[in-house]
């Protein structure tokens, strides 16, 4: 080692603080790997790997990125599972230092990217921390791209569930624990267990707000949550060895607050994307989604999946969202406005931990003008949510106008070319930029000068980047320039000279520019650091943008698709006039019919809804889940009249073979998440059951469906508000002996070629399933259908009858086949060319045809 080179020697040094990480070493245009770094990102970035000599060394493998590109290759790493360490030189290019200071600047891991070029717009990217004890877990989760910031506590078994939920990209562990996530995939990062010590965590965390207690953050006695964000904070300060000025507050989630709607009844309702290939299209989202903006349409993605439990906060928003619906040119004047905003709420975190580049801080200039125009029409509006939000605006036009003096229009994106700041800021600044003017229009004067002393009428004054001002002379004309030019270089026609004249404006101008790009850089450094000062009333304006585009953006997607606003009440009852479900609706290409739910404590408590496949029993199931949640994120609904008593919990269990995309053996599944229900619902729930038990035998799966109906409506700590769809049409019978169980069922027509879906629902149960009928008109060979037609009916006859008796039966046999037999033999006879026909030919015919109805089977 002694014999390394200085800049080696720094290299090793930095790189022993990171053995785990690829360290991306900063060297002019180009961030630099070496060793096994190099190897590692030659083979995921499929980029060249060479080699390099340092000193007496010996080759060293090396491959670099392009530092004006370097986004894409850190992305593709951290996708990879690799966390990248960023090297930057932390002092200005030098000519006379030999080696620059450098220092990790950031620590980049899958949970702690805070670039918005790498980043999903639409969706957030969260760090997140667990710690169990007991049946109780802490959660913690941050998006540093941001600020966002949230921790709670939960039931162990909620832990998953409500993580998968915000889906994190990278998950903080103690090194001890075992458990791992199942239902969503996130890069796990074993931190010591230290991180999560109680004492530790409340010391950063009232530290970093700036309180005094935890009762300040809202911690109170959640020594979990307040581990879990002590690591969050510890882990996030630690790699991005800043202090995270943007992370502002701490958002303390209760369950209390939120209506909850757990992971697999999010995934089974489609609330955000589709079952079947995950696409966004075809969910409730995209149904709603008329947001302008990303921060919008992150907000509109956590309202639906955090819809509210308090009626107050619900109406406020429905009151909003009415004055927006029917105020059109309030909502289109937002519309335009929100428009132009991009995404401020990533804008804002730059400027918070002082990322912004020149062009970002006059981007938060027309920013700020946007807000003062926002809060200026949301001042005319009526309601009380959004006058509020107008309030939570500040007056930013005296700062607006600063951004806008102080930095160029369109200025550079780099920090130490120049280009950056406006004239009439900076005296020093002004005189350099006319002296260096002034020395560019002599040099600019020097060559009509030089052509009237010389005589040489084809002589330049040109510039280049690598030998500076020069003047050039034909080759031919050479010997003809005076004697104090001064040779500077040779070209094949032209040769290139200098002046002591031309030398003193060129070294003029060369100081004059380098250093007003330092004052430039330091102005800059100095204005940006003023305006993080100001980044949490920013931070207020991008949240309060956010809000109006997801409240207008709730208003357009009913306008358009003429929902209606629902009535909120404590009344534990569930009244919906013509419902509709707001994503078939959009797809099908008929008509949707719509239908009335009624749901109560009383005789309405269990809805027992029968009727054949395809009937729409899934459909009404899923269109009243939707409804409600819908209602209680502030949305109107699909509907002609709903009133809506709140609901604190939904549960979905759909049977396991309605639930393809969950793979064969899934009844167990099944079972435990009906187990789960039975355990946490309470009278205030609202639970969708669809053909459970039909992952088992029938007997099985009717006797299982039954207890469970009955547990579900008699246990008086339970009684939720049920709908259970069933094709065990036995089952309606129940009705009779349970007084809050309601038959409803999907009524079909029969005609004279099968069925005919009528969608319409009535108040009785269906009389039997219509199952054969579907197959007939699926195509099944008459045989089968006419044979299934009859063995229906023995089955069902009364007594047990047993496979073995059926088919040893004659009478049975016989008609299993003479449907097909006789359809045959009419088949014949019609074709018959009697004319040609001799008698002994008919009489032959007649014998076969005889031996057939006797013996069908042969
Ligand atoms: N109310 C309705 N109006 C029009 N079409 C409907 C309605 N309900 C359901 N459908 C159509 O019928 C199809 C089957 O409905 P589904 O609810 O899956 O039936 P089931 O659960 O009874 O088998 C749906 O995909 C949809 O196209
Ligand atoms: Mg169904």
């Amino acid at each position: 080692m002694a014999d390394l080179t200085p800049l080696l020697k720094q290299y090793h040094e930095i790189k022993r603080r990171y053995p785990d990480a690829l360290l991306f070493f900063r060297m002019g245009d180009f961030y630099e790997m070496l060793y096994d770094d190099a190897k590692t990102a030659a083979r995921v970035l499929g980029i060249a790997l060479t080699s390099r000599r340092y000193g007496t060394s010996s080759d060293i493998p090396l491959a670099g990125v392009p530092v004006k590109s370097y986004e894409t290759y850190l992305t593709k790493l951290v996708k990879a599972g690799l966390k990248v360490a960023i090297c930057e030189q932390t002092e200005l290019p030098d000519p006379k230092k030999k080696l620059l200071k450098r220092d990790v600047t950031e620590v980049i891991t899958p949970g702690t990217i805070a670039s918005e070029e790498m980043l999903d717009a639409s969706a957030g990217n969260y760090l997140a921390a667990v710690i169990k004890v007991e049946g109780k877990a802490g959660i913690a989760y941050a998006d540093v791209s941001t600020g966002e910031f949230t921790c709670g506590e939960a039931a162990i078994g909620e832990v998953e569930e409500h993580l998968a939920k915000i889906a994190p990209r990278e998950l903080l562990l103690a090194e001890d624990e075992t458990w791992r996530p199942v239902s969503f995939d996130a890069a796990i990062a074993p931190v010591a267990g230290y991180l999560f010590d109680e004492e530790i965590a409340a010391g950063k965390l009232l530290d970093h707000f700036k309180v005094a207690t935890l009762e300040g953050l809202g911690l109170e006695g959640r020594a979990l949550a307040l581990r879990a964000a002590g690591a969050v904070l510890s882990y996030l300060t630690e790699q991005k060895k800043s202090v995270l000025p943007h992370i502002e507050g701490l958002r303390v989630f209760d369950s209390g607050h939120y209506l909850v709607v757990d992971e697999f009844t999010q995934r089974n309702l489609e609330l955000l994307e589709r079952q079947r290939d995950r696409s966004a299209e075809g969910s409730l989202f995209s149904v709603l989604n008329r947001t302008l903006t990303p921060p919008g349409t992150r907000l509109l993605r956590r309202w639906l999946i955090f819809p509210l439990r308090d009626r107050q906060e619900i109406n406020a928003r429905l009151d909003a969202v009415e004055e927006l619906f029917t105020n059109k040119e309030l909502s289109d004047n937002l519309g335009e406005l929100l428009k132009e905003t991009g995404d401020p709420e990533r804008l804002v975190s730059k400027i918070a931990t002082q990322r912004a580049n020149p062009r970002e801080v006059r981007r938060l200039g027309a920013i700020l003008r946007l807000g003062a125009e926002i809060k200026g029409e949301l001042k005319k509006a009526q309601s009380n949510l959004l006058k509020g939000l107008a309030e939570r605006i500040e007056d930013f036009s005296k700062l607006a106008t600063e951004i806008e003096q102080t930095i160029i229009g369109d200025p550079s994106v780099v920090l130490l070319e120049g280009g950056i700041i406006n004239k009439g800021v900076n005296e020093e600044l002004d005189e350099l930029r006319s002296l260096t003017q002034d020395a560019r229009s002599h040099i600019a004067s020097l060559q009509l000068k030089e052509r009237s002393a010389t005589g040489i009428n084809k002589l330049k004054v040109g510039y280049n980047s690598v030998f500076g001002y020069y003047i050039e002379v034909p080759r031919s004309l050479a010997s003809k320039v005076p004697s104090h030019y001064i040779r500077k270089q040779t070209l094949v026609s032209a040769e290139r000279f200098f002046t002591p004249e031309l030398k003193e404006l060129e070294q003029k101008i060369l100081t004059a520019e380098e250093r007003s790009k330092i004052i430039e850089y330091e102005m800059f450094l100095a204005f940006r650091e003023k305006l993080a000062g100001r980044s949490r009333s920013f931070k207020a304006l991008a949240d309060v943008m956010a809000e109006v585009d997801v409240l207008r953006s709730l208003a357009q997607a009913a306008r358009e698709n003429q929902y209606v606003k629902p009535q909120i009440t404590e009344d534990d009852e569930i009244r919906i006039t013509s419902s509709r479900h707001p994503v078939v609706e959009k797809l099908l290409a008929e008509r949707f019919i719509p239908n009335d739910v009624r749901l109560d404590t009383e005789e309405n408590l269990v809805l027992l809804v029968t009727g054949p496949n395809m009937s729409g029993k899934s459909t009404y199931l899923r269109q009243v889940a939707l409804a409600v949640i819908m209602a209680q994120m502030g949305s109107f609904v699909p509907a002609r009249k709903a009133s809506i008593g709140l609901v604190d919990k939904i549960f979905t269990r759909i049977g396991a073979s309605d639930d393809l995309s969950r793979g064969v053996s899934t009844f167990l599944a099944e079972m435990a998440e009906t187990a789960n229900i039975l355990r946490s619902a309470t009278p205030k729930s609202l639970v969708i059951l669809d053909e459970i038990g039909r992952g088992t035998s029938t007997y099985d799966g009717m006797a299982i469906a039954w207890a469970v109906i009955e547990y579900l409506h008699s246990s008086p700590e339970l009684r939720p508000k049920t709908l259970f769809a069933t094709h065990y049409h036995e089952l309606t019978e129940l009705a009779a002996h349970f007084k809050g169980l309601r038959n409803v069922s999907f009524s079909v027509k029969r005609t004279k070629d099968g069925v005919l879906f009528l969608r319409k629902l009535r108040y009785e149960p269906s009389d039997q399933s219509y199952g054969i009928e579907v197959a007939r008109l699926a195509g099944l060979p008459k045989a089968v259908v006419e044979r299934a037609r009859f063995l229906l009916e023995r089955i069902y006859g009364g007594e047990t009858v047993s496979i073995d008796e059926i088919l040893t039966e004659k009478k049975v046999q016989l008609r299993l086949f003479t449907g097909a037999v006789q359809d045959e033999i009419a088949a014949e006879l019609a074709e018959l060319d009697l004319d040609s026909l001799s008698p002994i030919e008919a009489l032959q015919k007649l014998i076969r045809w005889q031996e057939k109805l006797n013996h069908p089977t042969k």
